[in-house]
Formats: C-alpha cells, sequence, structure tokens
C-alpha cells in the first residue's frame, strides 16, 4: 500500500505506506551490495535533480537512486541556471516541466517551496528537504536504519540531540517515529528548541545527561549555523561541553544504544569524532548505505502510481 502521488513530506504517510517502502527498500539494500546493481524499475523514465542548496551525500544518494534502477538522470546545476537571472522558481519549474521529466528531486531553502511547485507540474516530486519543514527520504533512511539495527521500529526509547529548531531532519524523524509509536525525547538548549515542542508529543530536556537516560536511540543533529543569525549559543565549546555526545553521556543511555548522525558532522562541536566512528556504536555509515536503498524504492513506488495514473487517463480518453 503506497498511494502518494508526490513524497513532499512524511506528516502526509500512513503507518502502512512507510512500512511498504521500508520493506521494498530492504530488496534494494541486497540488490545494491551485488557487483551488478541494475534494475528497469524506471527505464525511459527522466529524473531531474535540482537542489538549490549545497549538498554532497542527498544528491549524489538521489542520483545513484535512479541510475540503479535505469532512469535518464540529470543534475541542474543551479548555481548556474537562469535563477541567478531573476527567474523565479516557478517559471524555473514549468521550463523542466515542458522537457517531460517523470520524477523531480527538489532541494530549497525555502520551507513550502517544494509543495508550491508539485503543484505547477505534471510529474512525481520529491522533497530532498526545504528550509526547516521537512526531508522525508532522510527520516525514511534513519527509519530503515534504527528497524535494521533495533530488529524494530516500535516502543523505542529515541532521544534527538541538538539544533531542533533548525532541523527538517528533526521534523520529519519527529512524524515517522511518532507514527510508528516510540517514545521521544528531543534534548538541547532552551534557544534551539522549537516553540510549542512540548505539545508534540515528546518529552523535552536541556540537561543532555538527563535526556539521554536509558536511550535505545541517539540521533545527534548538525549545529546549523547557516541558519543561525547569532546568539543561540555561548560557544562551541560550551556547546560540547553541555551537548556534545562524548564517550560519558553516551554511557548514560541503554547499553546497546546506537548512534546516528544525518552528516555532514561538526566533529568536536556536537559529536566526539571517535565516537562516531566507532562501528560498535555508531550506525552514521549504514545510513549513508540505507539512503540510496530508501530513495530507490520511493522513486520507484512513486513511477508505479505515475504510470497507473497515465494509463487511468489514457483508457479514459480512449472511451
Ligand atoms: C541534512 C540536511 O540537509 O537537512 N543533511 C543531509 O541531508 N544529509 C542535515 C544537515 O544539513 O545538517
Amino acid at each position: 500500500m503506497f498511494r502518494a502521488r508526490h513524497l513532499l513530506g512524511i506528516e502526509p504517510l500512513a503507518p502502512a505506506e512507510i512500512t511498504t517502502l521500508l520493506d521494498l527498500a530492504e530488496t534494494y539494500v541486497d540488490l545494491n551490495r551485488r557487483t551488478v546493481k541494475h534494475s528497469d524499475a524506471l527505464a525511459g523514465m527522466t529524473q531531474i535533480n535540482m537542489f538549490f542548496e549545497n549538498s554532497t551525500r542527498t544528491q549524489s544518494s538521489f542520483e545513484l537512486a535512479g541510475k540503479r534502477l535505469g532512469a535518464d538522470v540529470m543534475n541542474m546545476s543551479m548555481q548556474n541556471s537562469s535563477v541567478k537571472k531573476g527567474e523565479t522558481l516557478i517559471d524555473t519549474a514549468m521550463t523542466l516541466n515542458a522537457m517531460h521529466p517523470d520524477l523531480l528531486v527538489v532541494r530549497h531553502p525555502q520551507s513550502g517551496a517544494v509543495d508550491l511547485l508539485a503543484q505547477k507540474v505534471n510529474c512525481a516530486v520529491l522533497n530532498a528537504g526545504d528550509g526547516r519543514h521537512e526531508h522525508p527520504t532522510q527520516a525514511l533512511l534513519d527509519g530503515l536504519t534504527i528497524r535494521r539495527a533495533k530488529g524494530r521500529l516500535h516502543r523505542l526509547t529515541v532521544a534527538i540531540c541538538g539544533d531542533i529548531a533548525h532541523s527538517r531532519v528533526a521534523r520529519s524523524n519527529l512524524f515517522l517515529l511518532g507514527k510508528m509509536e516510540n517514545r521521544l525525547r528531543l534534548v538541547g538548549p532552551a534557544t534551539l528548541m522549537p516553540a510549542g515542542a512540548r505539545d508534540w508529543g515528546c518529552e523535552v530536556y536541556e540537561d543532555m545527561r538527563e535526556g539521554l537516560k536509558g536511550a535505545d536511540v541517539v540521533m545527534m543533529l548538525r549545529l546549523q549555523k547557516e541558519r543561525m543569525d547569532g546568539g543561540f549559543i555561548p560557544s562551541e565549546r560550551e556547546y560540547y561541553h553541555r551537548w556534545g555526545l562524548d564517550a560519558e553521556k553516551l554511557a548514560l543511555a541503554a547499553p546497546d544504544a546506537i548512534v546516528m548522525h544525518p552528516g555532514p558532522m561538526n566533529r568536536g562541536v556536537e559529536i566526539d569524532g571517535t565516537i562516531a566512528d566507532d562501528i560498535n556504536r555508531s550506525v552514521i555509515q549504514d545510513q549513508v548505505e540505507m539512503g540510496v536503498a530508501v530513495r530507490m524504492a520511493a522513486m520507484d513506488l512513486l513511477a508505479r502510481n505515475l504510470r497507473a495514473e497515465r494509463g487511468a487517463k489514457a483508457s479514459e480518453m480512449m472511451a
């Protein structure tokens, strides 16, 4: 079961849709570990990646995912595009739409920009991160990583730590982990806690030692300096002392707790480098691996719905 026309966020998805997507992603994890990593799920289809914000892992992951499914993939270089000449987002989208893409992958610094664009085009749109709003494939890859490491994706205590206020990763994960009935904790300085966080059904902690006690999953977030205009934290040194994940704080979590980070990491600011590299605790590299599989699953499911919709339209016209 997966009915969605676009993947704009986790908020509108049903738990069964999330499970369908993760189950399909498992098959792509297997495919990606073979020497010949090829499927023809998107054969003949065109995928365009439009990244209005810098990205290393998300863009390369979407590109590989599309190529492994047999799509023709184009990366629009937004730095050199007409956007710089003042063209609006919608004009750019309409121009691309006229080239008949089937899948459009979009990252944009403004919350809501990707939803707006999706209303103007007749292909499937995937949100690769819009401002502080949502980053659905990140939450899905985190969900798959947790499910594989812990053997389940429900009734876990998950501590999401750090710069919550600026984080679309935190928002999408709150929706996903909440829908799957986990116990959620938000941990961080009051200045980086969104207003109303206590109303989201999470426990909120300013004291990281309290927040980590007994947690099964410790999800660290990057301090998003580019979204801050000063005054949010005392100093990086002080931040690390109080909210950076080090061995001493991690010892308070469950003995088999896993450590996650979406990347890119600020080592020595939100996380100690030794913990990030400890393969017995950190699943950060697994997150990257799951990212390709989850994006393959998402594009495969959207392409199936797109084909069904176009098929139905064609038979309506014949009737
Ligand atoms: C995240 C993003 O861009 O929202 N990174 C990512 O997609 N891997 C988180 C971040 O930038 O800190």
